[in-house]
């Protein structure tokens, strides 16, 4: 059973469980952040509905004064623990939001046995590279991600 209790903070936000109800502000939120999304594939909200309700899954974002400035989802596949869809709001940025998100969803990860912490990075995003390499994630240049898809929409 997934604690639904907000964390706690004196940095002006707190952090929290994503709720389906928050589909919309966080389409807002991504895309005020430019973070890259498939609202037409993987993120609609049906598919966001029925992943959140996945025992694997930690989708958590930061909020303040009622309006979601941050977002971190994880999930594992029983070997590694994945984080996606990191943002923040530009007028929220270097203010240590996107790493108390990570560092959260690090440990419920390690909670359900992950020892294992990893994300995918597109070559351009230098900020996001930056601040993942800055929180402890080391870049392996040698490897390269394969995939196969329904669809480029998914
Ligand atoms: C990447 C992103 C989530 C960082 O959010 P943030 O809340 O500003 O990050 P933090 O304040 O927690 O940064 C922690 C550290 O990471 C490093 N860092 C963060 N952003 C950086 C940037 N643009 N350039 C260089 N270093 C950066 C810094 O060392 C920072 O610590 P400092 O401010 O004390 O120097 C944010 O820039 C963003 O939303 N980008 C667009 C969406 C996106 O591409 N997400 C990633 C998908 S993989």
């Amino acid at each position: 059973m997934k604690s639904k209790r907000p964390h706690k903070s004196n940095r002006g936000f707190v952090i929290r469980e994503f709720r389906i109800t928050d589909y919309d502000s966080l389409i807002d939120l991504w895309n005020s952040a430019g973070l890259p999304h498939k609202p037409k594939g993987r993120d609609t909200r049906q598919d966001i509905s029925r992943e959140i309700d996945h025992p694997n899954a930690v989708f958590i974002v930061a909020e303040k004064k009622g309006c979601l400035i941050g977002s971190a989802f994880g999930t594992h596949d029983g070997r590694k623990g994945w984080i996606n869809r990191v943002a923040v709001l530009p007028a929220e940025r270097r203010k240590g939001i996107a790493a108390v998100l990570v560092q959260e969803v690090e440990k419920r990860l390690r909670e359900k046995g992950m020892r294992i912490i990893a994300c995918l990075v597109e070559e351009w995003n230098k900020e996001s590279l930056d601040f993942f390499q800055k929180i402890g994630y080391v870049c392996h240049r040698d490897i390269f991600y394969l995939t196969k898809r329904e669809g480029d929409h998914i």
